[in-house]
């Protein structure tokens, strides 16, 4: 059935209620229904919603000034939230290039570290490696550095070229690993990529530091994230780390990488870091590293809407909020009762493949025979299908498609940091039953 009205909507067929409010851990239609809001829509609303300190600091910075040119001036609220971010990050990110979106904010760091190489006189280094199974943007080199098929096949044509390794995702492993054998071959597979394509060719390696959507959630093995920084060193390679979804707090730490006992080069962030308020994202960078592109000329970039004051009035009330309420800290002490939660009401079903996560990021990876984890057939759209049931229940978790190859269900369950024991019950419960009613 064809919508009447003018908009081009993202979803372009079934239902699509008409969104009026959002208050704490829910969303109201219209109509008068409500939905929990267990993803915080894309993994976006970390403190809920109707948070009205950052609507406060919004209207604020609006009547103060909403637009000064960012190659004309700077403005009070981006450099506090730069100093702001700068405290939390890892050791050594201590500038910050704000954007919008995610997906620009990794063109940024794309085009960052092809700069850096350019400044040092390593004019050959450009070539961007990521991972399969991933998921870093709409733009063409975000896309290109994607790893998720069904969102690559329309536009591979039009894709630059892009080297992909394989995900750390356990479960799967390619090399039949188990825990006790991990020889982390995942990320040799990094080594091996840079040497088959020739070091002096190579500029960055980009990946998620926790895997999101396309992963269902996965947190890599112990060891992965110092073996791939090691492999970096060596071979002169900027690593990128994209906590675009997982950063933030999300995760139980400030940043994810926090997790890893290692730093990367440059940080993409972007979702959580206004809450869902307002669009703003932002590339952390090392000081070394600004250094080099300062000292040689500059980084020859863009963004009309770039280190925009209003997003960054967000950023700062979200940054109090978080501080204020000790959310980050909230996470990491409750984070593992969300996970044994939906183990206690999803475990006993017997399309199970997996439940695993981080702080308030978990996923759940559905098969369709559990001693092999053969995925389900993808015609059967059972994620779709039970992502369905869940929001007819007033549910609303996000969707993980394409975790075997176009085949592979899950879904990701990421509630606002304020969610505890009562939301994390509901979700378990509904979950459960809609798994059920779909696959019975
Ligand atoms: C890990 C990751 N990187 C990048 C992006 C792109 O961000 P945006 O949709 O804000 O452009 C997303 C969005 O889902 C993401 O999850």
């Amino acid at each position: 059935m064809r919508r009447t009205g003018h908009v081009f909507h993202r979803k372009l067929s079934g239902e699509l209620p008409t969104a009026v409010s959002g208050r704490e851990c829910f969303v109201f239609s219209e109509d008068g229904r409500s939905w929990l809001d267990a993803s915080g829509g894309a993994v976006v609303v970390n403190l809920g919603h109707g948070r009205p300190e950052i609507a406060a600091a919004v209207s604020s910075q609006l009547q103060e000034g909403y637009y000064f040119h960012p190659t004309m001036f700077t403005n009070p609220t981006v450099e506090k939230l730069a100093e702001r971010l700068a405290a939390h990050a890892p050791k050594d990110i201590s500038r910050f290039y704000f954007m919008s979106s995610g997906s620009e904010a990794v063109e940024t760091a794309l085009k960052l570290a092809r700069q850096i190489h350019v400044c040092r006189g390593s004019h050959s280094k450009y070539k961007v490696i990521s991972r399969w199974k991933s998921y870093h943007g709409l733009s063409i080199g975000a896309l290109a550095a994607t790893g998720r098929t069904a969102f690559r096949t329309p536009f591979a044509p039009m894709l630059p070229q892009s080297v992909h390794i394989p995900p750390p995702y356990c479960l799967r492993c390619p090399w039949k690993h188990t825990p006790s054998s991990c020889s982390l071959d995942c990320a040799e597979a990094l080594d091996e990529a840079i040497l088959l394509e020739g070091a002096e060719t190579v500029s960055c390696f980009l990946a998620e530091t926790v895997s999101g959507a396309t992963l269902a959630v996965y947190p890599p093995p112990p060891g992965y994230w110092r073996r791939i920084r090691e492999i970096c060193d060596r071979h002169d390679i900027v690593l990128i780390q994209d906590e675009i979804m997982c950063g933030m707090g999300r995760t139980g730490a400030w940043f994810a990488s926090e997790h890893y006992g290692m730093e990367p080069d440059l940080l993409c962030v972007g979702k959580g870091l206004a809450g869902g308020a307002i669009p703003i994202s932002a590339v952390g960078v090392k000081e070394g590293l600004y250094e080099t592109v300062i000292e040689n000329g500059g980084f020859v970039h863009g963004g009309t809407f770039s280190h925009h004051p209003v997003g960054a009035a967000a950023g700062l009330a979200t940054l109090d909020i978080l501080e204020n309420e000790h959310l980050v800290e909230r996470v990491a002490e409750f984070g593992q009762l969300l996970g044994t939660t939906l183990q206690e009401h999803l475990q006993g079903l017997p399309w199970i493949g997996d439940i695993r996560g981080l702080g308030y990021m978990w996923g759940v990876e559905l098969v369709a025979d559990q001693k092999t984890f053969h995925p389900f057939l993808r015609q059967d759209k059972v994620t779709e299908r039970i992502f369905e049931n869940l929001f007819g229940r007033g549910i609303l978790l996000y969707k993980a498609i394409g975790l075997g190859t176009e085949s592979g269900d899950g879904l990701v369950i990421a509630p606002p940091f304020t969610a505890g024991e009562a939301e994390f019950q509901k979700i378990g419960s509904e979950l459960a039953q809609a798994i059920q009613d779909v696959l019975s």
